[in-house]
């Protein structure tokens, strides 16, 4: 391959930062969103930034649900150039009811941005979303958002962040005052202070220090507050992490930033300091060993697939990471799961209703592939036709009901609905042992409305969902697995591999299997 193709791509592969947001609703993501495009002037919205507020219509209307709701049930990707990097933020649906999609996502990050409502603190959703990024070991940078409102203490933000999530930190920066009496922050690597000022608050200005002790530091801070931060960066310095870029990189120790993304307040440097300390596109796992984003043979793997989003045609948009190489329109690959070459004539950077073509894109980048129905999740596609990406994985369902057809002569249509849903994970279908029962599995209620809404209008077939009362399922390994064991507040069923999972109502009841079963190992995710 010519050396121009690798200079080109190495500087593309340097320039990319590929990262997920990770919040609980209402801490300000779309906020926040909306901030960062504004700095890179974005050259490719997804559309779905204000979806739930309405005022952008684009792909997050394309199921009637998403209106009765007021929601975005699908979650996309947005770019922007930004001082000469190109930035890939992969969006995550903020509503309660996020699903499996949300969780899969988060593999195509190489990092991910967790948002804090100062007020609030670690919220359960942020939790969930955490522990996914955690088990990969990627980057996690932290913004404590809504200074200009009363919170919490930042020390105990900090605490809370070790307590319950345990990672430890580091703050690149610490308010001065809170709430009303909000006056900025002080940035501990650049020795400056950046003001909040003006009558709206919303004038910024950033003054130079030579240190927290610089007399400017007082008379800006007044004498409270100014006491207060000396006190609080001295604790720093003396009880607090040292920064370590190592552990930032291994997402053992997370770089904390405060301000305030309503008032775009610290939204820049925090902007400025991801950039530098998050990683460019990383490598990832395949059957072939590791496979580098340099490697000059292109490859990636489908980690979503979106459904109808032109309502008018029954197409699918599988996405798609570049792992490796360049992509260019046209280009052939092997479809490498069933050994054809497919030609990539269709693919769409983004999902607005008008739907850009892209031309050309490297490691990092998302592209969405038109999808006649051939794709799965974890599909890999390469140029090579070796590269089989590892899987990714399933994500333990919390919420389960059991499925019935209304008219049993729609069975045909029903199994085709069920699998095709599966297919693009929206669903997981678990089976009871003996009478072969449906039982779906999702992370959130709204799955199985939508799962209810599509099977009847896509495929013409009326379900019933008999909610029940598992809350935990675990997959079963071991020797001696029998359905007598899962009798009380549990049930024993198979996955569409026919692994063994068990279903539990509530934790006294795994914990109790778990006990009694000590050579049984009871997995999260699916082996
Ligand atoms: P989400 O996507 O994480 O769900 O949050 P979103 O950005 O929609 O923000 C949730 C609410 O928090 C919004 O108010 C938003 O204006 C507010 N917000 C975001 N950042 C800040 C901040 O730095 N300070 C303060 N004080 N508020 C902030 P809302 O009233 O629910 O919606 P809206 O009517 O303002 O759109």
């Amino acid at each position: 391959m010519s050396t121009g193709l690798s200079e080109t791509l190495k500087q593309e592969v340097l320039k990319r930062r590929t990262f997920a947001i990770i919040s609980h609703p209402d801490a300000g993501k779309t906020t926040l969103t909306e901030k960062l495009l504004l700095f890179g002037g974005a050259i490719r919205l997804a559309g779905t930034v204000k979806g739930r507020k309405a005022s952008r219509h684009a792909t997050s209307d394309w199921m009637e649900i998403e209106k009765q709701r007021g929601i975005s049930v699908t979650s996309s990707v947005m770019q922007f150039d930004y001082n000469g990097h190109r930035v890939n933020i992969l969006d995550t649906p903020g509503h309660q009811d996020f699903s499996e999609d949300t969780y899969r996502t988060l593999t195509a990050a190489d990092s991910a941005v967790m948002l804090i409502d100062s007020a609030k603190g670690v919220e359960t959703q942020t939790k969930k979303l955490f522990q996914v990024c955690r088990k990969r070991g990627i980057p996690i940078f932290t913004f404590i958002n809504k200074l200009d409102r009363e919170g919490q203490n930042p020390f105990d933000l900090l605490e809370e962040l070790e307590q319950v999530l345990g990672i430890r930190s580091y703050p690149m920066n610490w308010p001065i005052g809170m709430g009303k009496q909000f006056c900025g922050v002080y940035d501990r690597k650049q020795t400056q202070v950046e003001l909040f000022q003006g009558d709206d608050h919303r004038e910024i200005k950033v003054r130079k220090v030579s240190g927290y002790d610089d007399p400017i530091v007082k008379e800006i801070a007044g004498e409270f507050f100014y006491d207060q931060l000396v006190q609080d960066l001295e604790l720093l310095d003396v009880a607090g992490d040292e920064f370590d870029f190592e552990k930032v990189r291994s997402g053992e120790l997370t770089p904390v930033f405060f301000g305030s993304a309503i008032n775009n307040f610290g939204v820049q440097t925090f902007l400025e300091n991801f950039l530098q300390l998050a990683p460019t596109p990383t490598p990832r796992k395949s059957n072939e060993g590791m496979i580098e984003p340099l490697n000059e043979k292109f490859s990636g793997y489908i980690f979503k697939i979106q459904a109808n989003m032109n309502p008018a045609h029954r197409d699918r948009i599988a996405f798609l990471r570049i792992c490796s190489g360049k992509f260019e329109r046209g280009m052939s690959v092997k479809h490498v799961r069933v050994g054809k070459d497919i030609k990539l004539a269709q693919p769409q950077q983004f999902l607005a209703q008008d739907r850009d073509i892209v031309e050309d894109a490297y490691p990092g980048d998302i592209i969405g592939l038109f999808d006649p129905g051939i794709f799965r999740i974890g599909d890999s596609l390469s140029q090579t036709g070796g590269v089989e990406f590892d899987e990714l994985p399933t994500f333990s369902p919390e919420l389960f009901s059991k499925v019935t057809v209304k008219n049993a002569l729609k069975h045909k249509q029903f199994q085709k609905g069920v699998d095709q849903l599966t297919e693009e994970g929206t669903i997981q279908v678990f089976k009871t042992i003996g009478f072969e029962d449906m039982i779906l599995g999702v992370v959130g209620q709204l799955q199985f409305e939508v799962f209810e809404y599509r099977m009847k209008a896509e495929y013409g077939v009326e379900v019933q969902l008999s909610r029940m009362s598992y809350q935990f399922a675990r997959w079963l390994v071991g020797d001696d697995i029998d359905p007598g064991k899962f009798r009380i507040n549990s049930q024993l069923v198979k996955d569409k591999k026919d692994n063994y999972v068990a279903l539990f109502e509530n934790e006294y009841a795994l914990r109790t299997a778990m006990e009694k079963n000590p050579n049984m190992k009871f997995l999260e995710m699916a082996p």
